[in-house]
């Protein structure tokens, strides 16, 4: 179980450094017009940071909200209201305008689907008092003062930063980071709260760690110790019990991440990623077969033991195999953690090296039992009751 504990112990720092990489260098940044501001935040994505002055004794707020982008592109940055992401955002866009200059929009989102001819300048659900964006040196910045909705202080934002426009207006915008750029802002304390969308990345990220540890560790650690403990003699049952319980801890919190899983893919509208689902599903389906399988597994000298050997071989290969696969998938899709990505590559190298060390020492050990077992039936001296290895023991 040590080993275990380590990849625990890994997963766990790295989720902890990951939600400490704030970094307030918006603090040295100054505003045309020598406007001065007394908050603000970096922002954690598209390097984007908010700058704010807060006003408890009418509820409003002057923000400038400043992005690296290119002088063709456009930025954006909104409130959520009533929700949080990009539906239902009240959104100040920044984007060229036709006879040079920038142009800002304010305009609300009401779906996915958005049609160029919706990107309109109109009216929000709180007061806006006024608006106004330019472009310098790399970097788009938006003015805006406005009343902050129902007079909270925390308040769901979102932004974003794209080169994508049709018909002279903003449309469309990248994966990645561009669907993690919102956070809940406290504009009192100037904390960016981990709540709301953030605490969804956070289950993103236990899912990971869940499914990481149990299908992408755990399992083949329970495959390993099948297939090299028992060559020992010594080892007989006992290789068998701590092949059972890694592969049914295994399985416990699996299923754990899997239904996480799940839930986080019932929750987000619009986005489904089949090729990883539809794998989960059937990784599902094949460790739940497996562990039933044990029930019907027949004694040792049975005919159709031999059967049921291969059967259980070959899924449980299957299911080793699909569980790497999908968990590459994983990464892939919670994409700004590369960290993860090596961690786990690390723990599978280590895996396969101490697999394939086992292997050799395998075949080492069964070679020699051989040669050992044929000299002694040579000399004729109970031969047929000693230990003889066969190849079935190795498969
Ligand atoms: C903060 O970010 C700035 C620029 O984005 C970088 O130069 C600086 O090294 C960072 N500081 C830390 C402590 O990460
Ligand atoms: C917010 O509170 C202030 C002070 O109590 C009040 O003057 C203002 O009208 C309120 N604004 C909204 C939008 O309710
Ligand atoms: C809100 O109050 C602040 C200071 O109390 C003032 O500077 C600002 O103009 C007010 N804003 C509006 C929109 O009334
Ligand atoms: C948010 O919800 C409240 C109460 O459900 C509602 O009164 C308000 O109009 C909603 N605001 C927006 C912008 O949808």
């Amino acid at each position: 179980m040590k080993p275990t504990i380590i990849f625990l112990c890994l997963f766990f720092s790295l989720l902890s450094n990951q939600s400490r990489a704030q970094n307030q260098s918006c603090v040295s940044e100054s505003f045309s017009s020598n406007r001065l501001y007394a908050s603000c935040n970096s922002l954690p994505y598209l390097g984007a940071s908010l700058h704010w002055n807060y006003h408890p004794s009418n509820g409003t707020a002057e923000i400038a909200f400043r992005a690296p982008q290119s002088a063709s592109g456009w930025v954006a940055w909104a409130i959520n209201p009533n929700g949080s992401g990009m539906i239902g955002a009240n959104t100040f866009l920044a984007f060229p305008g036709s006879g040079g200059g920038v142009k800002v929009y304010t305009t609300t989102f009401s779906s996915y689907a958005v049609q160029a001819s919706d990107v309109k300048d109109g009216s929000l659900a709180f007061a806006v008092y006024s608006k106004q964006a330019e472009y310098a040196n790399g970097y788009y910045t938006i003015y805006a003062t406005l009343a902050l909705p129902s007079n909270k202080t925390k308040v769901s934002t979102v932004w974003q930063a794209s080169t994508q426009l049709q018909n002279g207006v903003p449309f469309g915008h990248g994966t990645g980071d561009n669907e993690l750029s919102k956070t809940s802002l406290d504009f009192l304390s100037g904390e960016s709260v981990s709540v709301g969308d953030n605490s969804r990345l956070h289950r993103k990220n236990i899912h990971g760690i869940l499914n990481a540890i149990s299908w992408g560790a755990l399992m083949p650690l329970g495959a390993i110790i099948a297939r090299y403990v028992k060559v020992f003699k010594s080892a007989d049952p006992a290789w068998f019990y701590l092949h059972v319980t890694c592969q049914f801890s295994a399985y416990i919190i699996g299923v754990a991440g899997w239904g996480l899983g799940l839930k986080l893919g019932s929750e987000s509208i619009g986005i489904t990623y089949h090729e990883h689902r539809d794998i989960a599903i059937a990784l599902f389906c094949l460790a739940t077969v497996q562990v039933f399988a044990l029930l019907l597994r027949p004694n040792k000298d049975h005919k159709y033991r031999i059967y049921w050997n291969v059967y259980h071989h070959t899924v449980g290969y299957s299911i080793i195999i699909l569980s790497v696969v999908n968990i590459f998938k994983g990464f892939d899709i919670l994409e700004p953690v590369k960290k993860w990505k090596h961690a786990y590559t690390g723990i599978l190298v280590t895996l396969a090296s101490v697999a394939l060390a086992l292997e050799l020492i395998t075949w080492v050990i069964v070679l020699k039992r051989r040669s050992r077992s044929s000299e002694k039936s040579h000399h004729g001296a109970n031969g047929a009751h000693g230990y003889v290895f066969s190849h079935n023991q190795v498969v």
